[in-house]
């Protein structure tokens, strides 16, 4: 079995958060989250990986090389234009062979793996398995409809008024009877070769097409809040691993990692949270679902339930909650006169200001 794993597209959900990187690489507990996709696919015990990648290839390539850190043989297969998932598919088709496959769409987050789901594929060999969830908005979604006994009866791609509320999770288990489909569709209203339209030929053409519902998953609906929730989840099961330096005027307490080449003077840090290499904590307090990536200052201020990501600094700005933070930002006080606040903001950008 092989696995095909996505990485182009815009990531238009999570500006600006994404208007300079890949949505793939957007950090979990300061990893991408796309590597945790790559993780799972190796603990599934399938190494053989393409990659698919567009306008951010140069970036991806980079984080995942060859893929020998995850275990992994990874094959780039580049996509001139997001021109959609079934797309995927066709230009992969001498990558795949006739080879089984899960594709992975490495923007999605299942909390615990796709373990299960693979073994059970690999029994049973319908023509198509896919995995559900209920979401409370769908409609950012392709949602399937369920007949009585559980069988997919109909999927339909960003519906406006959803059948149900079982959204189509990011992974796709197929036999090789996916390749005669995905040449059979047509584009959609949004220019795009749907990996939905492809399964639902499936389904028109009587194929097995057997589904999971799937609990704990997360994809860049662009909402802050779940970003913070999922990287809630992932830090509760952290263990606590300090290789940074910590001086005697700290105190770290619970679930907390500070990498090596991190240091934290006169500070309090309540886990979990993970402070990344090469960042300095002095005078403040990080509280609890707290992600710190590499190279940031935090200084004089409090910190909880937020993600910083990479060479930003917060100095002497009191508390901060439930703020995502880029990369390369800073955040200060603002002089004494006159009495204003003063904002650089990118495009995109949401500010809530307490005044
Ligand atoms: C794609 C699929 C959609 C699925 C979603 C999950 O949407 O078309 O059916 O629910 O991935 O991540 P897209 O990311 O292309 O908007």
């Amino acid at each position: 079995m092989k696995a095909l794993v996505l990485s182009g597209g815009a990531g238009t959900r999570l500006r600006p958060i994404t208007h300079t990187s890949a949505k793939q690489l957007v950090p979990v507990a300061n990893k991408p989250v796309l590597f945790y996709g790559l993780e799972s696919i190796a603990a599934a015990g399938i190494t053989d990986v393409g990659m698919i990648v567009g306008d951010t290839a140069a970036e991806i390539e980079e984080a995942v090389g060859d893929g020998a850190k995850f275990g992994l043989e990874v094959t780039y297969i580049p996509q001139e234009r997001p021109l959609g998932l079934a797309h995927a598919v066709l230009i992969a088709r001498d990558f795949l062979g006739d080879d089984d496959f899960v594709m992975y769409l490495g923007d999605n987050f299942i909390v615990g793996g796709i373990n299960d789901v693979v073994d059970a594929f690999r029994t049973t060999r319908p023509d198509a398995q896919i995995l559900l969830t209920r979401v409370p908005d769908p409609r950012s979604f392709g949602v399937a409809e369920l007949g009585p006994s559980g069988q997919v009866v109909g999927l339909e791609e960003k519906p406006e008024h959803p059948k149900s509320d079982l959204a189509l999770v990011g992974v796709y288990l197929f036999t090789p009877a996916i390749h005669e489909a995905v040449r059979a569709i047509k584009p959609s209203w949004r220019g795009e070769l749907e990996i939905t339209h492809a399964i639902q030929h499936l389904i028109d053409a009587r194929a097995d097409v057997r589904s999971t519902v799937v609990r704990g998953y997360w994809k860049d609906t662009g909402n802050v809040r779940d970003m913070l929730e999922v990287n809630r989840t992932v830090l509760e099961s952290m263990e606590r691993r300090i290789d940074g330096e910590v001086d005697e005027a700290s105190e770290t307490v619970g679930r907390v990692v500070v990498e090596e080449g991190a240091r934290i003077t006169n500070s309090r840090i309540v886990g979990p949270v993970v402070i990344g290499a090469g960042t300095v904590v002095s005078d403040s307090y990080v509280g609890p679902f707290t992600s710190v990536a590499e190279n940031c200052r935090i200084t004089d201020s409090e910190l909880e339930f937020s993600i910083v990501l990479r060479d930003s600094s917060i100095d002497g700005v009191g508390r901060i909650e439930s703020s995502l933070i880029g990369r390369h930002v800073e955040v200060t006080p603002a002089p004494g006169v006159p009495s204003a606040h003063r904002l650089v903001l990118g495009d995109h950008s949401k500010v809530q200001i307490r005044s």
